[in-house]
């Protein structure tokens, strides 16, 4: 693959940008949100209390921006074109950080939230689709496998939307915020698969067909 790190995405109503440290503290505000975090931080329960205190925080999102520009780093903040406004977050992430045993970095995971006051008017679904774009036709990744808790709706069908196929056997998860473990789906979307579904029109430009 190309590490060429994150750089700007345009798509239609929205920009992509490198995080930079203005917005963390707003998408940290919104990863402690329960209607966010509940299927979406997989963060050991123990880290619970530290993850709701802003000013440990901010300590690790400081060190963390230090390498936002870095070429192996691909995390984007979600910014509306028209008023500038931040409304969330997205990455790709070499998928071995959720499973050890898949060490190529070709193999990618992805992540991605959205602020509730602007969810279910699609902009995750072209978000990704951006993202994606770019990371199979830009920087030439093998595959993306990711998963969704199957009560996490939205995520779900939003892989499905972008051509991700559900894997045949389910995972437990244990998600930060959650007492117990929760199933979810697993999904997988390769290079090739992708591009021949871009080929047939199957995906339109927000990924909404
Ligand atoms: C998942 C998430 C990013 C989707 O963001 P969004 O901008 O609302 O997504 P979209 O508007 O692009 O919609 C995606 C699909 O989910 C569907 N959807 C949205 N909200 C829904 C809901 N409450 N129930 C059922 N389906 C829903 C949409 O209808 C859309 O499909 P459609 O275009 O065929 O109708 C957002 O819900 C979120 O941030 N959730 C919290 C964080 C999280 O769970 N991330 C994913 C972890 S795997």
């Amino acid at each position: 693959m190309k590490y060429l790190g994150s750089s700007t995405i345009e798509t239609e109503r929205l920009i992509l940008k490198t995080q930079t440290m203005k917005e963390q503290y707003y998408l940290w505000q919104l990863l402690i949100n329960p209607e966010v975090n509940k299927y979406f931080l997989t963060v050991p329960p123990k880290y619970r209390t530290k993850l709701l205190d802003w000013n440990l925080q901010k300590k690790y999102y400081e060190e963390e921006m230090k390498h936002a520009n870095d070429k192996d780093i691909f995390k984007w903040s979600i910014f509306l074109k028209e008023t500038g406004e931040c409304i969330g977050r997205l990455s790709c992430h070499e998928r071995n950080i959720e499973d050890e045993n898949i060490t190529n970095p070709n193999i990618r995971g992805v992540g991605w939230l959205i602020d509730p006051n602007y969810q279910g008017q699609g902009y995750a679904t072209e978000a990704a689709k951006g993202m994606i774009d770019y990371m199979f036709l830009t920087c030439d990744i093998e595959k993306i496998i990711t998963g969704a808790c199957i009560l996490n709706t939205p995520s779900w069908h939003l892989m499905e939307k972008l051509g991700f196929e559900k894997l045949p056997k389910t995972k437990m998860i244990q998600y930060t915020f959650l007492d117990s473990p929760v199933e979810i789906y697993e999904y997988s979307l390769s290079k090739e698969k992708y591009i021949s579904l871009l080929n047939n029109d199957s995906i339109s430009k927000r990924g909404q067909k």
